[in-house]
């Protein structure tokens, strides 16, 4: 049955923000995929179901190349289509095969689990004097004072940017966060492209052991990276892991806390922690939309037809909760064991950056529980603000008690939760 036809478009706009996400939740039960209207008035396709997801994420003719959008956005609307950014866009989130397969090929030579492994005393540490600054405060800002400063620190520190630069990066990031104007917002990225042009200056004649020199040196027989790919890679890195993050590491806070028996469970048994992770990946990922995809050929979406040319979006969020694929879903449960859900995407884009997230959400969520034992929030979660945003979902702030310390550092054993 094709009933696209008689259901009412779709508009996107302020409904995306309202914390309950009444648009993505419940899309799944009607229809595989429909028609929907952006903020900024173009026309997109908005696939909601778990299977037709997948098919949509791994279909070759389904494509993202920046510049062919560009020009169908053109003939959609009869604008040219806003770019901020320069060089910063050149990355790999925005190409196809097989520019995508060769800058994929050499992240991945560099950026290895073996290497993320590695990281594991860094993030933790990174967590803990955090903490330390946190301690003797009654109330904190959450988002603030610890979901958004601990994922610059490690991106940073994975990528070799030096400690005394760091604050130039909170700046870019707090700058970035507040939704700048384009010439604003120019500025910035005019500011970080030089700055990591520099850095991969520095990192050619003094090379360390970190993700950008692994870049630079990262070969595939004859080829590597030239200057604009490393540029354009490196702020993909920096701005990919470090938005998300900060966003599931919020979101995930807030979860658990509105969720009382699932955080007792969790304080009780903390080996339930990283499947804990992965139901607030599924339930409230930050991703809740992959990015802008378009048509080449005509396609069929569950039994829903589409044309060449047209512009795609798959509700990751919608997805996740397809009753089909993860029974009742509206249902927080951090034993569902959600494997195979969509919260890194799905198919070549599938997220680089996927052991980094889970590890730092895991320490950061993990240590902030053992620190502070009687956490709680201290705002009616019905007046949470959240982003203004299409594609990320996320907490603009979370007050909350953090209630008397443990002494710290924790012992090996040792666990008051
Ligand atoms: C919890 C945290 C994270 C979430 C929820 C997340 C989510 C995602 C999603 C959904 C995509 C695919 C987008 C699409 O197909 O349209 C993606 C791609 C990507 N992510 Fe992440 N991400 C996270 C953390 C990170 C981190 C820490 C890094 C880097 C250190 C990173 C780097 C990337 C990169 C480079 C891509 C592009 C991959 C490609 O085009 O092949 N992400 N991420």
């Amino acid at each position: 049955m094709n009933d696209t036809g008689t259901q009412p478009k779709l508009l996107l706009g302020e409904e995306l923000v309202s914390p309950l996400h009444p648009v993505y939740d419940g899309l799944t039960a009607d229809v595989p995929v429909r028609e929907a209207v952006m903020p900024s008035g173009y026309r997109v396709w908005m696939v909601s179901r778990y299977d037709e997801a997948r098919a949509v994420l791994s279909d070759p003719t389904v494509l993202k190349d920046m510049h062919r959008a560009g020009e169908l956005y053109k003939q959609h609307t009869g604008r040219e289509r806003p770019i901020i950014g320069g060089a910063l866009t050149q990355h790999m989130l925005n190409f196809d095969p097989p520019d995508h397969t060769r800058l994929r090929t050499l992240v991945n030579k560099a950026f290895t689990a073996r290497m993320v492994e590695r990281f594991r005393p860094t993030i933790e540490q990174l967590t803990d004097e955090l903490l330390d600054g946190l301690a003797g405060r009654e109330r904190i800002d959450l988002v603030w004072d610890y979901a958004f400063p601990l994922p610059i620190s490690v991106i940073c520190e994975l990528l070799g940017v030096p400690r005394e630069d760091r604050p130039l990066f909170r700046t870019w990031a707090e700058q970035q966060a507040e939704l700048l104007g384009p010439e604003a917002a120019e500025a910035v990225t005019d500011g970080m492209t030089a700055y990591l042009r520099g850095l991969i200056g520095h990192k050619r004649e003094h090379p360390a052991d970190d993700l950008l020199t692994a870049l630079i040196q990262a070969r595939d027989n004859e080829d590597r990276l030239n200057e604009t790919e490393l540029v354009g890679m490196a702020y993909l890195l920096l701005k990919a892991g470090f938005e998300t993050t900060v966003n599931l590491i919020g979101s995930g806070v807030l979860r658990l806390l509105s969720h009382p028996d699932q955080l007792a469970a969790l304080r009780a048994d903390p080996e339930l922690l990283p499947g804990a992770v992965e139901e607030l990946l599924r339930y409230e990922g930050p991703a809740v939309m992959s990015m802008l995809r378009f048509t080449t050929e005509p396609i069929t979406v569950g039994d829903v037809p589409i044309g060449a040319g047209e512009f795609i979006l798959v509700s990751l969020r919608a997805a996740n909760r397809d009753p089909a694929q993860y029974p009742d879903p509206e249902r927080f449960d951090i034993k569902r064991n959600p494997t195979g859900h969509y919260g890194f995407g799905h198919g070549i884009h599938y997220c680089v950056g996927a052991p980094v997230g889970r590890l730092e959400a895991q320490i950061a969520i993990g240590r902030l529980l053992d620190r502070f034992p009687d956490l709680a929030l201290a705002a009616d979660p019905e007046e949470l603000v959240w982003m203004d945003a299409t594609l990320l979902r996320g907490l603009l702030g979370l007050p909350v008690s953090l209630g008397r310390p443990v002494r710290t550092p924790l012992t090996k054993g040792e666990n008051p939760r």
